[in-house]
C-alpha cells in the first residue's frame, strides 16, 4: 500500500456532520463535514493525549467556523487541523503551533469521498482516477443511470482483492452460480488499454474488453429473456489505480457498471465499496423500481461472496514481488500490468507499512500518514508532534540491520526483483 494517491475511502452518503473513525493503511483517519458540507478528512488522533477525534463530536468553534471536538479534554480542531481552542488553558492563551493534526486534501465525486493520502503539493500529485459515467449522483441519474450501494470486508490483503476484481477467467468457475459459464472457460484474445497522464508521469487506469458467453438465465432474468436468444455478453473490467476497479456488463436490456472503491484497511483487511450504476428499470414510476434496487444489490453481493473463500484462501497472502513466483498464463494481462504498476510505485518510494501500530512491534509510537502542510508550510516545519507512518524501503533497511548484518535494501528493491521475472 502506497502514500501519495488519491484514494476513495468512503461512500458520500456515509460522512455526516457526526465525526466518524475510518481505519485505512492500519491508520485511524477522522471523517466530518465542515459548515459548508464539504468532507474533511484527518488524522484521528488527539497530539494530547491521543485521544480519538471521531468519540467527539463537530460545532462552530472558537473561530466561528466547524471544529472537531476532542471529547478528551475539549481541544477544537478546525478543518484546516489547526487547534482553535483549548479550554483548561482559557480563553486567552496562545495556542501553540504544534496543536494541530495532519488534515489531507478531500473532496466529493462520484458518490464517494476521495482523500490525498500523502504529502506531496498539488503540483506533484499524480491525477484522480476518472470514473466515467459514474458522474455525481444528479448528474449520472438525468444521464439515466440508477445507482446502488454497498460495502463488502474480505480478510484477505488489497492487492489480491483488485487483482481479483479485474480477473476475467476465474468467472466461468468461480462465478458459475450467477455470471460466468463454466461450459465456455476460454478468454478470448483481448488487448489491455492504458490511459497515461497527459504528461506520461503516471499510469491512470488499465482496460480490458471481452465478449463472453452468457450463463443460462436465472432469477427475474428469467421472465426477461428467453433463453433461446442469448447474444454474448459484452464485458469491460479495469482498474483506475491507485485500487478502485470497475465491471462493466451490457446486457440485452441495458448496461449495469460496478464500480468498487478498494480501501486497505490493514494488510489483513480490505472494504470493497461499490456502487452499481444501471440504465434499465430506472423511471421512479416503475412498479419493479424497488424490486429491481433490491435485486441489483443481491446480485452484486452474491458476486463478492462467491468470490470470498478463493481470494482468502490464496497463499502467500500478499502478491509477491517477484514476478516469476507465480506461474502468469496470457490470461493474466491485467494482474500483470498492476504488478508493474505496483512495482513503478515502490519505486517512487511511496510503499507504506502500516503493522508497527497493529502488531506490538511499536505500541508506544502513533503514527500518521504524513499530510502536504508537513511540507508545504516552511512554518509549519516542527509543529508535527507525531510520527510520519514508516515506508518500506526504511522498514526493510531498519530489518536488514537489525538482521545478520546485511547491506540496507534500496528504495527500488521491489522492482528489481520483478525485472528478472
Ligand atoms: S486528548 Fe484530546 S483534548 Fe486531551
Ligand atoms: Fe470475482
Amino acid at each position: 500500500m502506497f502514500k501519495n494517491f488519491w484514494y476513495a475511502i468512503q461512500h458520500g452518503s456515509k460522512v455526516t456532520a457526526e465525526p466518524s473513525k475510518l481505519r485505512v493503511m492500519g491508520q485511524d483517519l477522522v471523517l466530518w463535514r465542515n459548515e459548508s458540507g464539504e468532507p474533511v478528512v484527518q488524522s484521528d488522533i488527539c497530539v494530547h493525549r491521543g485521544g480519538s477525534l471521531a468519540g467527539g463530536w463537530v460545532e462552530r468553534g472558537a473561530n466561528g467556523h466547524s471544529c472537531v471536538v476532542c471529547p478528551y479534554h475539549g481541544w477544537e480542531y478546525d478543518d484546516s487541523g489547526a487547534c482553535v481552542k483549548i479550554p483548561a488553558a482559557g480563553p486567552e492563551a496562545k495556542i501553540p503551533g504544534k496543536a494541530r493534526t495532519d488534515t489531507y486534501p478531500s473532496l466529493e465525486r462520484y458518490g464517494f469521498v476521495w482523500a490525498f493520502l500523502g504529502d506531496l503539493s498539488a503540483q506533484e500529485r499524480p491525477p484522480m482516477p476518472e470514473l466515467p459515467g459514474l458522474e455525481q449522483a444528479a448528474e449520472a441519474r438525468s444521464a439515466g443511470y440508477r445507482m446502488v450501494e454497498g460495502e463488502f470486508v474480505w480478510n484477505a490483503n488489497i492487492e489480491r482483492v483488485i487483482e481479483n476484481g479485474a480477473d476475467i477467467a476465474h468467472a466461468p468457475f468461480v462465478h458459475a452460480g450467477s455470471f460466468g459459464n463454466p461450459d465456455r472457460p476460454e478468454v478470448p484474445d483481448h488487448e489491455i488499454v492504458e490511459d497515461w497522464s497527459t504528461d506520461g508521469e503516471f499510469l491512470r487506469s488499465i482496460f480490458a474488453e471481452v465478449d463472453l458467453d452468457p450463463p443460462p438465465a436465472s432469477g427475474m432474468w428469467k421472465y426477461i429473456r428467453k433463453s433461446a436468444e442469448r447474444p454474448p455478453v459484452h464485458t469491460k473490467v479495469g482498474i483506475m489505480f491507485p485500487y478502485t476497479s470497475m465491471l462493466q456488463v451490457s446486457l440485452p436490456l441495458g448496461q449495469i457498471r460496478i464500480w468498487t472503491a478498494h480501501v486497505p484497511i490493514d494488510e489483513n483487511t480490505t472494504a470493497s465499496r461499490w456502487i452499481a450504476a444501471r440504465n434499465f428499470f430506472t423511471k421512479p414510476w416503475q412498479v419493479a423500481l424497488l424490486r429491481a434496487d433490491a435485486d441489483t444489490y443481491k446480485r452484486t453481493m452474491k458476486i463478492f461472496y462467491e468470490d470470498q473463500a478463493t481470494v482468502e484462501a490464496q497463499k502467500p497472502e500478499l502478491v509477491p514481488f517477484d514476478l516469476a513466483g507465480e506461474l502468469n498464463v496470457r490470461s493474466d494481462a491485467i494482474s500483470l500490468a498492476f504488478r508493474r504498476w505496483r512495482a513503478s510505485a515502490y519505486d517512487r518510494g511511496w510503499g507504506i507499512e502500516p503493522h508497527q501500530i497493529l502488531t506490538t512491534d511499536d505500541r508506544r509510537t502513533a503514527t500518521v500518514i504524513p499530510s502536504p502542510a508537513r511540507k508545504d508550510n516552511a512554518d509549519l516545519a516542527n509543529a508535527w508532534v507525531l510520527k510520519e507512518v514508516e515506508t518500506h524501503a526504511a522498514l526493510k533497511s531498519r530489518r536488514d540491520r537489525a538482521g545478520s548484518g546485511g547491506a540496507p535494501a534500496s528504495e527500488s528493491e521491489p522492482s528489481e526483483e520483478t525485472a528478472n521475472g
